[in-house]
């Protein structure tokens, strides 16, 4: 049985006070959620984050690290710098990341390669657009972008690798994918993991959706049988909201 993680993408949001009282709300709601409850907090928010989560069960996570330890790179963050903080998860390679940021499937599987090394956990997203979606790509795009984001990886590896299945178009829009839709597009996913890595890693890796995901929809793509939970942006940013996601299943 497959872990749910729901993960919460605060992106560019939240202050040090408001970050705190957050996860002081957030904790009490989530305190016997079996999930595993993640929240992507801004770099500036992750001290003060990884602090209040102390002792509790809601773990801390980066949007994004670069994949060298360190140099030259003005207003880079390296995973050594995450880790060295507590930090556990990060994501990587968010499509706001490859639209705005030239982040490509190379600079994507530098980083899962480095962000496992360091054992981060790492959300690595893929997702189609809309014109991929309706000219019927989207199955192309997905699995392209998995075998790229995980090459070279160990079966090991790509079993701690978690996956979000973010279609664009449904991102911060209010459209969510049909849970069908969301369900055989993971299931495609994992079907390109399979061959690659076997069924056995497959069958245990983590693949979560996101994409307008809230309290009011959680539940029925939760339930969907390849779909582990979800990869949560704007319905984050309220603990009460985000907690409704959390406890989907109660
Ligand atoms: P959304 O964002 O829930 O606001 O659509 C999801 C994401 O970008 O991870």
């Amino acid at each position: 049985m497959r872990k749910k993680v729901i993960a919460g993408n605060w992106k560019m949001n939240k202050l040090p006070n408001e970050a705190i009282s957050f996860i002081e709300e957030l904790e009490n709601y989530v305190k016997d959620s079996e999930n595993e409850v993640v929240i992507c907090a801004p770099y500036t928010d992750l001290f003060y984050a990884l602090n209040m989560a102390q002792g509790t069960n809601i773990k801390i996570g980066a949007q994004n690290m670069n994949w060298e330890e360190k140099g030259a790179y003005t207003g880079e963050v390296s995973g050594e710098m995450l880790k060295s903080i507590g930090v556990e998860y990060v994501i990587i390679g968010h499509s706001e990341r490859r639209a705005y940021y030239n982040e490509t499937d190379e600079t994507v599987n530098k980083k899962l390669k480095k962000a496992l090394s360091l054992e981060l956990k790492p959300i690595v997203c893929v997702g189609e657009s809309l014109e991929q979606r309706e000219s019927g790509d989207a199955k192309t795009i997905v699995t392209t972008q998995t075998k790229l984001a995980l090459e070279g990886l160990t079966n090991k590896e790509v079993e701690d690798t978690i996956i979000a299945y973010e279609p664009i178009w449904a991102i911060g829009t209010g459209k969510t994918a049909t849970k069908e839709d969301a369900n055989e597009t993971i299931k495609w996913i994992r079907e390109e993991v399979a061959k690659n890595y076997g069924e056995e890693v497959a069958n245990k890796v983590i693949i979560q959706y996101g994409g307008s995901v809230k309290s009011s929809n959680a539940k029925e793509l939760f339930e969907m049988s390849d779909i582990d939970g979800g990869l949560v942006g704007g319905a984050s940013l309220v603990a009460e909201e985000f907690a409704k996601i959390v406890n989907y299943n109660k």
